[in-house]
């Protein structure tokens, strides 16, 4: 069965969307919707592609051909009408993150999904990268021990005034939480197994930001078997080095993240260690740091493979989505909760914040 798909986007996602679709053998790219026909014409030759018709909106693809599927790749405020346009044609939806940057409209289209009996799935492609499924095992089969805390930290001078990155994100607010902490809040939640039960947070904007609103996130999250995890991240650093740690220390060893997308490593912890020689250890004497053997993942294509591959499973053989819409929600809700707190200055249960946003119970 071949999928038609309609790729609405063509900006610096939507060229690694392109190529994932183009060599998919399942897949097929039946248009590309993008607000300039122009531009999408020539960007469309730029990426090697010319027998594919362009559009200026979602209606008027639908008015000239036919597809089973609809790929999203906008920026998030026209993600809620572009899902909904989908679905009154008919169409599962793979639409990018954040579903919305409103919980409700996020709600509705979760709802509408399933009033219709269509798919709607959600681009959380750094799940399936190597080393989040590693350490998603790792954590599941106890390799190191229960675990016991987590630090997450994300440093970036990311200056949203670079040619190549998209530019909605300097005017929108919470551009961290929304455009870059979903992707780790949601890898917390994935690779833990498990959900938050409490948020404490506070976000600010550092004086000499590119960005209108905050773009530093501080947050203490709490899961359910009590495990804590601590996370940093910002787009505005005072130092161009890109330093990514995520940290989880465990009651057998300890498992560290280098590199944003690999470079994962264990020490399994020595009984009675902490007894004996340096009180601070930082030399010979340590537990040594071994490299975790991770399948190969160019990051950006081979996760968007795995997780499209999920997507036309779920559309052709009626295979459970993982990533889902409805899943969303709560990566989502997190994301919005630790705006809450930081506005507030209160520490955010997430149960209740469900009820006051209309999340079903039974969604939760
Ligand atoms: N999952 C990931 O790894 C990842 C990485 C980057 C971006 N994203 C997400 O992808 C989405 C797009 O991000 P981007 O970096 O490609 O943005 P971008 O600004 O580079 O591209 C947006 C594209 O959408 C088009 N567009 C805007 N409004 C439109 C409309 N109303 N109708 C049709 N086309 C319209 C623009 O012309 C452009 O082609 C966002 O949701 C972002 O969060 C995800």
């Amino acid at each position: 069965m071949t999928i038609r798909i309609i790729q609405v986007g063509m900006g610096v996602r939507g060229e690694q969307w392109a190529q994932v679709i183009r060599e998919d053998p399942r897949t097929e790219n039946v248009a590309y919707v993008r607000n300039r026909v122009d531009l999408a014409k020539q960007t469309l030759k730029e990426w090697g592609e010319h027998d594919v018709p362009c559009y200026a909106t979602l209606e008027e693809a639908f008015a000239h051909v036919k597809a089973d599927a609809v790929v999203l790749v906008t920026p998030p405020e026209v993600h809620h009408e572009q899902t909904l346009t989908a679905f009154k044609h008919g169409c599962h939806v793979l639409c990018e993150k954040p579903l919305s940057e409103v919980l409700s409209e996020s709600i509705d289209m979760v709802q509408k999904a399933e009033e219709y009996g269509l798919k709607l799935m959600v681009g959380h492609n750094f799940r399936y990268l190597s080393s989040s499924q590693m350490l998603r095992k790792l954590i599941k089969e106890q390799s190191y021990g229960e675990a016991g805390f987590g630090h997450f930290a994300y440093i970036r001078n990311r200056d949203g005034n670079r040619k190549d990155l998209n530019k909605y994100p300097l005017v929108m607010d919470q551009p961290m939480l929304l455009e870059q902490s979903v992707h780790h809040l949601d890898l917390m939640r994935y690779c833990y197994d498990q959900e938050v039960v409490s948020v404490q947070a506070d976000t600010w904007r550092p004086s000499w930001s590119t960005y209108r609103d905050d773009c530093c996130v501080s947050a203490l999250l709490e899961f359910e078997n009590g495990f804590r995890a601590n996370y940093l991240g910002t787009w505005t650093s005072g130092w161009n080095r890109f330093c990514f740690e995520w940290r989880t220390d465990c009651s057998e060893g300890v498992i560290i993240q280098k590199q944003q997308f690999e470079d994962l490593n264990g020490a399994k912890l020595t009984p009675g260690l902490a007894l004996e020689g340096e009180r601070f250890k930082v030399g010979e004497d340590v537990e040594p740091l071994h490299e975790i053997s991770l399948a190969p993942c160019e990051a950006f294509v081979d996760d968007t493979r795995l997780m499209i591959t999920e997507f036309l499973d779920a559309i052709e053989f009626g295979k459970p989505l993982i990533t889902s819409g409805k899943d969303h929600l709560k990566t989502l809700g997190l994301t919005l909760a630790c705006v809450e707190a930081s506005k507030t200055g209160k520490k955010v249960i997430m149960k209740d914040f469900y009820q006051r946003q209309g999340i079903p119970e039974s969604w939760i």
